[in-house]
């Protein structure tokens, strides 16, 4: 059964309102019923996976466990300390994570830029990540940024395709998928300025394993369309 990651960064979006607003609008019992009627049907697994920001974690754990439907849905967290818990102000380590999230994104580009975070310190979350349990996402920007050991899933995000409304064409992104691939990265996810317009032309492809969305997560019915078309 082939596996397809459908991952939502909601970035430094929402509160607890409109998160509120969102999870009510996008497990309608509708959308639900028709995700488990498709898994079976398509012998197609789809994962789908939320990454609100830190505040809203908590809060999105409980509403999912609230409704009264069995929803496969995960939650990640959008990054992590590099640190063991411990003194170190407004950092969040994994392990207090535990048991709230399956998957925590890394390196994406935005912290890379916004906050300096170089490879070494990628590598060093990663390392935290895997120490706790959790499931890195390590995001990667060219052919030539390395992926720290233990990483089974990476997404693919050439800076030029996030948030320009520009995607990747769909075989440069299975060109560098398959140079991840070759080199023993099992899962690898495309993502920059992704559209339920546009998703199937990536997850089509047998060397692609899923999308990250942006922008077009922000909304329940455009990510629930993109989750659809996937
Ligand atoms: P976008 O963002 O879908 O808005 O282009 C993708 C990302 O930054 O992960």
């Amino acid at each position: 059964m082939k596996k397809i990651f459908l991952v939502a960064n909601w970035k430094s979006h929402k509160n607890i309102q409109e998160a509120h607003t969102f999870i009510t609008r996008f497990l309608s019992s509708s959308f639900i019923n028709w995700l488990h009627a498709s898994q079976e049907e398509k012998a197609l697994t789809k994962e789908i996976i939320l990454c609100p920001p830190f505040h809203l974690l908590s809060e999105l754990a409980k509403m999912i466990t609230d409704i009264h439907v069995k929803v496969p849905v995960e939650l990640g967290a959008q990054d992590i300390s590099p640190f063991a818990s411990g003194s170190h102000t407004g950092e969040v380590s994994a392990s207090e994570v535990v048991g709230l999230v399956k998957y925590i994104i890394i390196g994406h580009s935005e912290r890379r830029r916004e906050f300096g975070e170089t490879d070494e310190l990628v590598a060093r979350k990663v390392k935290e990540a895997l120490r706790a349990g959790l499931e890195p996402i390590v995001c990667v920007q060219e052919e030539s940024t390395p992926v720290p050991d233990g990483v089974r899933i990476i997404a693919y995000e050439p800076l030029s395709a996030i948030g320009s409304g520009k995607p990747d064409s769909p075989e440069d992104a299975l060109r560098v998928a398959s140079t991840f691939k070759s080199s023993g990265v099992p899962y690898v996810l495309y993502g920059g300025s992704v559209t339920s317009e546009n998703v199937h032309k990536f997850t089509s492809l047998e060397g692609i394993d899923g999308v990250l969305v942006g922008g077009a997560s922000l909304d329940p019915d455009s990510f629930a369309e993109i989750i659809k078309r996937a």
